[in-house]
């Protein structure tokens, strides 16, 4: 019996062996196994987060503004460019209902329809509270057939509309330019042939003021295929060295008729004779002539032109002054503008088309340099332009 006992036990305690055995293997066996799933793991998070990261940088770098709206109406996703163009603070976004962030019933209504009907919105609009006009799209995002939300992008076009503004009113102004000289032209024709081409006297009147607005026409149509050519950049400028005296000069003995009509003084102090300067010539000889036309046409009757040229700092220096009506301190910044006329009658009765002042402008950036204006009024102008030279 006992023996019997002795080999149960022995067969018992060699089993319960072999199981421990046995289950140690499969022990290490499964926490080898966890320690793959967890590394296994571990490297999903990293990529997933490496993921997220780039998408995160691409949507921080765009300019455009994005948020993501999920179903429950709630901002998810917010970039600093939407923070920016709604002034709203980036970090306050994130988490609030759309409508509290927006706060623009046009805006909450395309987004709402987009949720709500899983439909694309597309508007063009000014945010409310924001001077910038947004295009904005809508749309629903899908994985799958599961609707994740709608994704909002606000595209800012406030400079775009402001080209667009700019240029109607351009044509605008071109269109109201040419048509005063030409209805004054048939004006003047139709009278001829109603009748006054037989009166001597009115004949030759009206003759002279046709011939009158037909410069002015011409001249108006020089000046904008002027600034046409100076816009699209088309028109290279050649760099050339040549005397800015002989130049003057030349200006000079174009209006000498108007200068000795209106018995002006005209003074001539350049630092070197003769003046070299490194410029396009014939562009450069417009920006004198448009200057001097202006010191003659604003002087008063025997005033002064003072011309000086003088080098210093690596650029050259050009200034005309005049003793003429001058400009009002308001007025001073809108001379370079484009038809802009300080004393609308005068400039008309003068014959000025308002652009001289932005051609002369225009080249002057073209040859990276600067021109500004001082004046007080009823004692004169000056107009001083700094030029680059190496
Ligand atoms: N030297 C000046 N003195 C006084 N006013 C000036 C002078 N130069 C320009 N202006 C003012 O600036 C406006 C724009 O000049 P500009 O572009 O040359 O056009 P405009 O064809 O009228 O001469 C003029 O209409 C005038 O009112
Ligand atoms: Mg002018």
């Amino acid at each position: 019996m006992s023996r019997l006992l002795f080999l149960s036990l022995l067969i018992f305690s060699g089993f319960a062996a072999w199981q421990a055995f046995f289950f140690r293997r499969k022990l290490r066996e499964v926490s080898g196994y966890a320690e793959e799933v967890s590394l296994r793991l571990q490297e999903k998070v990293r990529l997933a987060e490496e993921e997220k990261n780039r998408i995160l940088a691409i949507l921080e770098s765009m300019a455009e503004g994005v948020a993501v709206i999920a179903p429950d109406q709630r901002l998810t996703l917010a970039n600093p460019a939407l923070a920016r163009a709604l002034s709203f603070p980036k970090n306050q976004i994130e988490g609030r209902y759309f409508w509290e962030v927006f706060r623009d019933s046009s805006v909450n209504e395309m987004i709402v329809k987009t949720l709500e009907e899983h439909v694309s919105m597309h508007r063009e609009h000014s945010i409310l509270l924001s001077d910038s006009i947004f295009q904005i799209h809508v749309s629903p995002v899908f994985r799958g057939k599961n609707f994740l939300g709608a994704v909002a992008i606000f595209y800012d076009v406030t400079q775009l509309k402001k080209l667009e503004r700019l240029r109607s009113e351009f044509v605008a102004n071109v269109s109201h330019e040419l048509k005063t000289p030409l209805t004054s032209i048939l004006g003047f024709v139709e009278t001829l042939k109603e009748g006054a081409m037989d009166d001597q006297e009115n004949r030759s009147r009206f003759l002279a003021i046709i011939e009158d607005h037909s410069k002015k026409l011409y001249q108006l149509i020089e000046d904008l295929l002027s600034l046409s050519k100076l816009d699209t950049e088309k028109q290279e400028l050649k760099k050339e060295e040549f005397d800015l005296a002989e130049v003057l000069d030349r200006a000079l003995a174009s209006f000498e008729r108007p200068i000795r009509v209106k018995k002006l003084k005209v003074l001539t102090e350049f630092s070197s004779r003769p003046f070299l300067l490194s410029a396009d010539s014939a562009s450069f000889e417009e920006v004198l002539n448009n200057l001097l036309d202006n010191a003659i046409k604003y002087n008063v009757e025997g005033g002064e032109i003072r011309v000086r040229a003088s080098r210093g700092g690596g650029s050259v220096s050009v200034e005309i002054q005049d003793t003429g009506i001058g400009i009002s301190k308001p007025e001073l910044p809108k001379i370079f503008d484009r038809f802009y006329r300080a004393d609308k009658s005068r400039s008309r009765q003068t014959g000025g088309t308002g652009l001289g002042l932005a051609i002369v402008k225009r080249i002057v950036e073209r040859h990276a340099g600067r021109i500004e204006a001082q004046s007080v009024p009823n004692q004169g102008s000056t107009f001083t332009l700094t030029l680059p030279q190496n």
